[in-house]
């Protein structure tokens, strides 16, 4: 028995063949890109991710037979407005999770349903990466097109509508589109009459371990599966990598550092930042929710330092020597923690969590004459784990206690990193076996969809074990001083951050 998990990526598709004790059979990781047509905006193509998927799974198929699949899992990246017309026809390419061009159209949705309702049904003020920002924007900008629309998907049920002709959804998934009921789990119709946008372009919305579509005869011949293989309805790429990592219980958070950085706690209940800073959203695990915060350049700050800065290292690894990654950090474990008093904001890219600013610039603040290289190296790692951090105290404030935090993403790879991690949150952090992130995930929803296990919890217990453990050291006590100086820093340079904006780009 095997099962299949499909991450429909930003970039590339990301398909894994696991068997029934969870052990990654055969994986296909085809890439495509994605268009910035103009300052600001993130397009893909949607037939470009559905080519990328038979590639992938034609290249699993080699290894089993198509009837020993018991069952297919989908995730992907959230948020993305596909629309279709009624012929099933894609009208305009996707935008994406990370276009930020409806920054108007937010405001023009908060201001028609109202602050605190928004909070109330959706669990999050609405931003320009969610979904229903774009259909506003469409509407407005696009009118002709938007006249067609006959069914709005998630890039993840784009591919299902290809994989079995059928149009679902999951609830954690649309969580992000704002225009899902996150306490009552189903569609608001109250936000779509006020929005003047019909409930039939919405997809049914299920749990995400149902078995709520199977694959067509045509997909059959395409690709090789059997027709009638099911397919569960999956969830969005954060909370199908906390699945994939184990985060199925109350009190489990997670810290994922890749480009961007999650910070992810499962919650038994439905609960909301007063101040919407946190996301709160569906779990993938049925009748649960999860707290989120979203770094937007964690890993990527250090890539970001790497190409920079580290020019003698990477010749070193072209050369065949040691990862440039590692001589970094090797040579920052020579400074002391705090970094002698250089800080590092890692707004590289804009913030999302817990500062929404498109304007937020990166910096280094504190600089002396006495300060090297390794400091700034040590200086980039502690200011992307207290800006994780920042995350993490909001979700103990909202009662989440974590004994421990599993670190996953390539970031996780550094000792140092992830000593620095576990002594600012205070809290050991631990590594887990299972590695392979969100597409993981969306097998295990597959496995329990399909009756391979009666829970998910029942899955990652039987899966996914603990590697490491990494416990807090003397350092914390350094960092319980220099964190509070970091959280002050942010609000002392918004309004700077804003007039540089400005003064770069005055019509943006
Ligand atoms: C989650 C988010 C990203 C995308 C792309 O809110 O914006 O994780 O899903 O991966």
């Amino acid at each position: 028995m095997y099962y299949i998990g499909i991450d429909v990526g930003t970039s590339s598709v990301k398909a894994l063949l696991i068997n029934g004790d969870g052990k990654v059979i055969n994986a296909a990781n085809p890439v495509y890109s994605f268009q910035t047509p103009k300052p600001l905006w993130a397009e893909g193509n949607p037939l470009d991710w559905w080519d990328a998927t038979q590639t992938a799974i034609k290249k699993l198929l080699v290894t089993v037979q198509s009837h020993e699949i018991a069952g297919i899992g989908l995730t992907g990246q959230m948020h993305g407005m596909v629309a279709l017309n009624k012929d099933g026809n894609v009208l305009r390419p996707c935008i994406m999770w990370n276009d930020q061009r409806s920054h108007l159209e937010c405001d023009e949705i908060t201001q028609k349903v109202g602050y605190e309702n928004l909070l109330k049904i959706t669990g999050n003020p609405v931003l320009p990466g969610f979904t229903s920002p774009k259909i506003l924007w469409t509407q407005k900008n696009e009118s002709d097109l938007f006249s067609s629309i006959d069914k709005i998907l998630l890039p993840k049920d784009f591919i299902r509508y290809k994989l079995t002709g059928e149009f679902y959804s999951d609830v954690s998934d649309a969580s992000g589109t704002s225009l899902l009921d996150v306490g009552k789990r189903s569609w608001s119709s109250e936000i779509l009459e006020i929005m003047g946008w019909s409930m039939s372009w919405m997809p049914e919305v299920t749990e995400s371990t149902e078995p709520s579509s199977k694959i067509s005869s045509e997909t059959s011949k395409l690709t090789g599966l059997k027709a009638g293989t099911p397919v569960v309805a999956g969830g969005g790429d954060c909370a199908a990598q906390a699945v994939g990592s184990g985060i199925v219980k109350e009190g489990k958070v997670s810290v994922t550092l890749g480009t961007s950085g999650v910070v992810f706690a499962q919650s038994d209940k439905y609960r909301v930042e007063p101040n919407g800073k946190l996301h709160a959203f569906c779990h993938a695990v049925p009748g649960k929710w999860h707290l989120m915060g979203v770094m937007l350049s964690a890993a990527g700050s250090f890539q970001w330092y790497k190409n920079q800065f580290g020019l003698e290292e990477q010749k070193i690894e072209n050369n065949g020597g040691a990862n440039a990654y590692e001589l970094l950090t090797q040579e920052a474990t020579q400074a002391k923690a705090g970094s002698e008093g250089l800080f590092f904001l890692p707004y590289l890219s804009g913030e999302r969590t817990p500062h929404p600013d498109p304007y937020a610039r990166g910096c280094f603040i504190g600089m002396s004459l006495r300060h090297q290289k390794k400091h700034l190296t040590r200086a980039v790692l502690e200011g992307v784990s207290y800006g994780l951090n920042d995350s993490l105290s909001l979700m103990k404030k909202l009662g989440v206690n974590p004994s421990e935090i599993v670190l996953s993403g390539g970031g996780s790879r550094s000792g140092l990193w992830k000593q620095i991690l576990a002594d600012v949150f205070t809290t050991p952090c631990t590594m887990v076996n299972a590695l392979e992130g969100a597409a993981y995930g969306a097998a295990i929803l597959a496995a329990v969809g399909v009756g391979g296990f009666a829970t998910v919890e029942d899955a990652c217990k039987a899966f996914i074990q603990k590697t490491e453990t990494i416990n807090p050291g003397l350092e914390q006590e350094i960092y319980n001083q220099y964190y509070p100086i970091y959280k002050s820093l942010y609000p002392s340079l918004q309004n700077q951050f804003t007039q540089i904006a400005e003064t770069i780009s005055p019509n943006t």
